[in-house]
């Protein structure tokens, strides 16, 4: 890789190499691998900084550093955002109560590449309203994976996440996207998880970045707390949201969290 003049498209857009993807994989590995050792510490009664203090801990002992300790002031090595927190919540001594549902995002540098990715959890029962919540999340992240490929747009991938979404009468967040990443943690192009067909850049073979869709069971519209950063529901309605890193293949895209322990889904153990 040649580190001093990458190659951009007329978007802005960095083009890695082949060579690159091994990088990317093994950043995205350790993330999720992060993500399926947290899974059995979701129950009531815990608080969201331990799950915190854990993620930190396990960054480090699988020799990654954290991307979020110390990016724009972020103190925390993870976002946990419970029930009607849409994202960036803030790790506390909030302590989780049955039938919460909660996004756990954890993004770690491994060898100067970004592994980011997030998932949903729940503490005790899932309730029927957020099972639904949850599953259409995921569907709709995996449907925009499946619109990766050269030749298509980002439009294509938000709008194959928003027809979905919608016709399921919930909502898509449109105040907060996903990113180019790769070298850095969050690049052109903007990955809007709502649009239409053939509008945005076109996707190129060796083109990073995550999709992450936030559906709302309510209004689509949020607001940021006085911290800063939580961003929740103006309507208090239950969020959710998953969050995977993929590159652009020849036919395609590589996918680099996938789950090492198929647990990327509450209901899969
Ligand atoms: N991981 C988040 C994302 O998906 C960004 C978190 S930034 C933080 O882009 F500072 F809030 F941690
Ligand atoms: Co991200
Ligand atoms: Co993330």
């Amino acid at each position: 890789m040649n580190d001093a003049k990458p190659r951009l498209t007329k978007d802005g857009i960095r083009i890695y190499d082949r060579a690159d993807f091994a990088g990317m994989a093994a950043a995205g590995k350790i993330a999720s691998q992060i993500l399926d050792e947290v899974a059995p510490m979701v129950l009531p009664g815990a608080t969201t900084a331990a799950l915190d203090d854990f993620i930190r801990n396990r960054v480090t002992e699988l020799g990654a550093v954290s991307a979020t300790i110390g990016y724009r002031g972020y103190k925390h090595a993870s976002c946990i955002s419970v029930n009607h927190v849409v994202c960036h919540g803030i790790p506390g001594p909030k302590v989780l109560a049955d039938g919460d549902i909660l996004n756990i995002d954890v993004t770690v540098i491994l060898d100067g590449w970004f592994g980011d990715t997030s998932r949903m959890y729940v503490a005790g029962n899932l309730t029927r309203k957020a099972e639904r919540l949850i599953q259409v999340t995921h569907d709709a992240l995996m449907l925009g994976i499946e619109q990766v490929k050269p030749g298509n747009t980002f439009g294509d991938i938000g709008h194959a996440i928003q027809a979905y979404v919608e016709a399921q009468r919930m909502s898509v967040v449109r105040d907060f996207c996903g990113h180019g990443l790769g070298r850095v943690f969050h690049a052109p192009p903007n990955v809007l998880h709502y649009g239409r067909k053939g509008a945005g850049a076109v996707l190129e073979e060796g083109m990073l970045f995550t999709i992450e869709p936030m559906v709302n069971l309510g209004r689509p519209e949020t607001k940021v707390l006085s911290d800063d950063w939580t961003a929740v529901t103006r309507d208090k309605s239950l969020s959710a949201q998953f969050e995977h890193s993929v590159g652009v293949t020849a036919d395609g895209c590589e996918i680099f969290t996938l789950s090492p322990a198929n647990k990327f889904h509450p209901t899969w153990g």
